[in-house]
């Protein structure tokens, strides 16, 4: 089954006909709400707010684990992640979507792994291609016939927030070579690895990040809530097309 994490902006998918809302619990804690189960199309598919469904948990406060074991546990297999970001090159204009190909982790303070030690073994899992190969190709299949304009590759850097980012913090993570910054997409891409199950993030541009284009003076938040709505757009048919499509 294909689970959609929805975040900023996505709370509900209208093209879902939900059949019924479960309330997992999880060796980790609760998820960050119910999940919904329903049908996209006559195909069953999953969704889950990642802030929760009043939009009440703080990127830093999301319980990822508890998400993504629920998902697995239901018996989600792939899992298109919703989350807004700030673009960090000049590549990208806002309202823009992507598909990263690589990721980089600042994140800290946020429980990033199911390996933990304890009595079990040590762990590790290869995370070289954060993002996995064949469901990306799905998604830009699909937004090729759905003739959505997508970004084909870009490199996502994970920060804590809530806070946004300084210009110089900016100018570093260019340096790093990210293109873009958001604060939600780690541990998600990772923990979602560890439990194998495949997973993509589709990027949502939604502000120029700190110091850049229209944000040389400051970030305007009502600038972003503005641009989500109408990204969202995009977002739900592409979401769409995936799952007409999928396998
Ligand atoms: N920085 C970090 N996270 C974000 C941004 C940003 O500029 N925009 C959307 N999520």
């Amino acid at each position: 089954m294909l689970a959609i994490i929805g975040g900023s902006g996505l709370t509900r998918l209208s093209t879902l006909a939900v059949a019924r809302r479960e309330v997992i619990r999880t060796p980790y804690g609760e998820p960050s709400s119910a999940l919904v189960f329903g049908q996209i199309g006559g195909r069953d598919v999953v969704f889950l707010a990642r802030h929760g469904q009043g939009h009440t948990i703080p990127p830093h406060r999301v319980n990822y684990r508890a998400n993504l074991w629920a998902l697995k546990k239901c018996g989600v297999a792939s899992i298109l992640a919703v989350a807004s970001v700030g673009a960090v090159g000049g590549e990208y204009a806002v309202g823009d979507l992507v598909l990263p190909h690589q990721l980089i982790d600042y994140t800290t303070g946020r429980e990033n792994t199911f390996f933990d030690g304890g009595d079990r073994e040590v762990v590790h899992v290869d995370f070289t291609h954060p993002y996995t190969a064949q469901l990306r190709q799905r998604c830009l299949a699909a937004a090729r016939s759905a003739g959505i304009p997508v970004h084909d590759a870009g490199v996502y850097a994970a920060v804590s927030g809530p806070r946004l980012e300084t210009a110089a913090e900016i100018d570093r993570l260019g340096r790093d070579g990210a293109t873009m910054v958001g604060m939600t997409g780690m541990p998600e891409a990772a923990l979602a690895r560890e439990l194998g199950v495949a997973y993509v993030t589709i990027a949502v541009v939604v502000n120029h990040a700190a110091g850049r284009g229209d944000s040389a003076l400051a970030v305007s938040v009502e600038g972003i809530v503005a641009v989500l709505e109408t990204a969202m757009v995009k977002v739900r048919s592409l979401i769409d097309q995936v799952v007409k499509e999928a396998p």
